[in-house]
């Protein structure tokens, strides 16, 4: 038993992103007919598994260096009909040195050490007309938890992707719906498990991270941690 694993149980995706969000979003990336898109730190790709639904004509491959995700989503693409156009690699995104139509990289910039190094790493990777999907946290007001090291405002996290050669086609920024969906699941899945469990081993270890998380959140970063959804395609 992986208690992070299991938090991630009822999460469609491994970030704040509602149904309707992830759908306005790869509306966003359009066209995609053939295009070849690749998901860094895919996690289980339930996005690039949506996008592939959504344009038959799609190919992904999805990039993570967590196996048990990997593995869920090669799972979820068998079930939903998109695995012979899905392939799922171990790997370090950082070092993944293809080109691709259209990359995705939400949550992940850590894989390049920073969103700076993210930016700067993926612009080459895009061939002509490319777009990419830049999932990435901001500091939505000050002051707001230091431990999170995040520093950007959202104004800087766009302007920080101009200067390393993007324009920006859309913004979106997560809700506090998306939020509270987001976290109320990741903790609700341990409580359920605790519930289901009750002489399991580990379940100490189970609590405290329900209960470190959900303090995390309601008494740190709610409100002060922003998460913008951003669709850039290289400057000319
Ligand atoms: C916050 S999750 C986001 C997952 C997914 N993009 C989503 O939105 O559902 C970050 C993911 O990055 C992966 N990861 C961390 N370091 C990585 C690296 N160096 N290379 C590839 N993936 C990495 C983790 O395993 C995790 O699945």
């Amino acid at each position: 038993m992986n208690p992070t694993l299991l938090a991630h149980a009822d999460l469609d995706f491994n970030a704040p992103m509602s149904d309707a969000r992830a759908e306005e979003l790869i509306a966003a990336l359009a066209p995609l007919n053939s295009a070849e898109v690749v998901d860094l730190g895919c996690g289980w790709a339930e996005l690039l598994l949506r996008l592939l639904e959504a344009e038959p004509s799609a190919t992904g491959i999805g990039i993570d260096t967590t196996g048990e995700e990997l593995s869920r989503g090669r799972h979820n693409a068998e079930i939903r009909g998109v695995a012979e156009r899905a392939r799922f690699v171990q790997s370090d995104a950082g070092s993944w040195d293809g080109t691709a139509d259209v990359v995705i990289s939400v949550g992940s910039s850590h894989a390049w050490g920073g969103t700076r190094q993210a930016l700067e790493a993926i612009r080459p990777r895009l061939r002509h007309g490319g777009r990419l999907l830049f999932g990435e946290a901001f500091r939505e007001t000050t002051p707001m938890p230091d431990d999170l090291g995040v520093d950007l405002s959202l104004a800087d996290l766009v302007e920080l992707t101009e200067e390393c050669g993007f324009r920006m086609l859309r913004l979106a920024t997560a809700s506090t719906d998306e939020w509270d969906s987001f976290e109320s699941r990741w903790c609700g899945a341990l409580e359920k498990w605790l519930l289901n469990n009750p002489t399991a081993a580990g379940r100490e270890e189970v609590r405290a991270l329900a209960d470190e998380h959900r303090t995390g959140w309601l008494r740190g970063y709610r409100g002060a941690l922003g998460f913008a959804y951003l669709v850039l395609t290289p400057g000319s």
